[in-house]
C-alpha cells in the first residue's frame, strides 16, 4: 500500500482509541477523568510538546506503571505516534492533539504527577515570546495540572531559550531546582533514561549540547 495521505492519516486520528481531539466526547469530558480513561489509578505523566512521541513510547514502555500523554497540535506527528503505541500494544499511552494554551481545560487542578517539555520551538524573535512554551503565561498554566511536589523536566537544545526560561522561573517560587547546560556530561544524565527524541538526535548529531533542568514549584 501507497504513503497514506495527510488527510488519511487525520481520518484514522478520528478513529484512534489513544487520540483525543476536539470533536470527539472524550476530548470535552477527560478532565479530572484520566484514571477512569487508563482504567487504573497510576500516575499520569504528560509530555508537552511531544512531537512524534518518542519520548512518551519509550517511557511507557519503561514504566508500565505510570500512565503517559503526549501533547502536540500537529495531526500527522500525532498519527505517527498513535500508531506505534498501537502496533507496540501499548495501553498506557494517549496522545492530546491541541494547543497546549488550553491544557488547563483538559487537566484539573493537580492531576498530573509530571511534565516533560522536550525541545520546543526557541522562537527567537521578541515578538514571539508569547509563543514560547515556557514563557510566564504557560509555567502559570503547568504549575495549576501540576501536583504539589511533581517534577517539571525540561531538555532543549537551545541556549537561549534555556537561559530565558532560568529568567522566567526567577518569577516563579520552586523549589529542588538543578540544571546543566551538558546534560551527557552531567549526574543528572540518568534522569533521560537513554532516550533521545527526533530533534534530540538531530541537534546532538550537529555537536550541540542537551540543556536540561528539574524543579518542583512551591
Ligand atoms: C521542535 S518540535 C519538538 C518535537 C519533539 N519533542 C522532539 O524533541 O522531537 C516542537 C513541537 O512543539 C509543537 N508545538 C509548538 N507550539 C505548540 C503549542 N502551542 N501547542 C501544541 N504543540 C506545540 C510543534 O507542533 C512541534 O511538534
Amino acid at each position: 500500500m501507497g504513503k497514506k495521505t495527510k488527510l488519511q492519516k487525520f481520518s484514522e486520528n478520528r478513529e484512534s482509541s489513544n487520540v483525543l481531539e476536539a470533536g470527539k466526547p472524550i476530548f470535552d469530558n477527560v478532565k479530572g477523568k484520566w484514571n477512569e480513561y487508563f482504567k487504573n489509578e497510576n500516575d499520569i505523566v504528560v509530555e508537552l510538546a511531544c512531537g512524534w512521541g518518542e519520548y512518551t513510547l519509550a517511557l511507557a514502555e519503561r514504566f508500565p506503571n505510570k500512565n503517559y500523554v503526549g501533547v502536540d497540535l500537529k495531526g500527522e506527528r500525532i498519527w505517527k505516534a498513535s500508531r506505534t503505541a498501537t502496533q507496540r500494544n501499548l495501553s498506557n499511552v494517549a496522545f492530546l492533539r491541541m494547543y497546549i494554551n488550553g491544557i488547563n481545560e483538559l487537566f484539573k487542578e493537580e492531576e498530573v504527577a509530571e511534565i516533560w517539555l522536550t525541545f520546543p520551538d526557541p522562537r527567537p524573535k521578541d515578538r514571539d515570546e508569547k509563543h514560547r512554551l515556557t514563557n510566564t503565561y504557560f509555567f502559570n498554566k503547568y504549575r495549576q495540572i501540576l501536583k504539589r511536589d511533581g517534577w517539571f523536566k525540561f531538555k532543549t537544545d537551545n541556549t537561549a531559550l534555556f537561559d530565558y526560561t532560568l529568567r522566567t522561573l526567577s518569577e516563579f517560587k520552586i523549589k529542588d531546582h538543578v540544571f546543566t547546560h551538558d546534560l551527557y556530561n552531567s549526574e543528572l544524565l540518568g534522569d533521560h533514561f537513554d532516550i533521545k527524541t527526533k530533534y534530540e538526535k538531530i541537534w546532538t548529531e550537529k555537536g550541540e549540547a542537551i540543556k536540561y533542568m528539574k524543579f518542583r514549584f512551591e
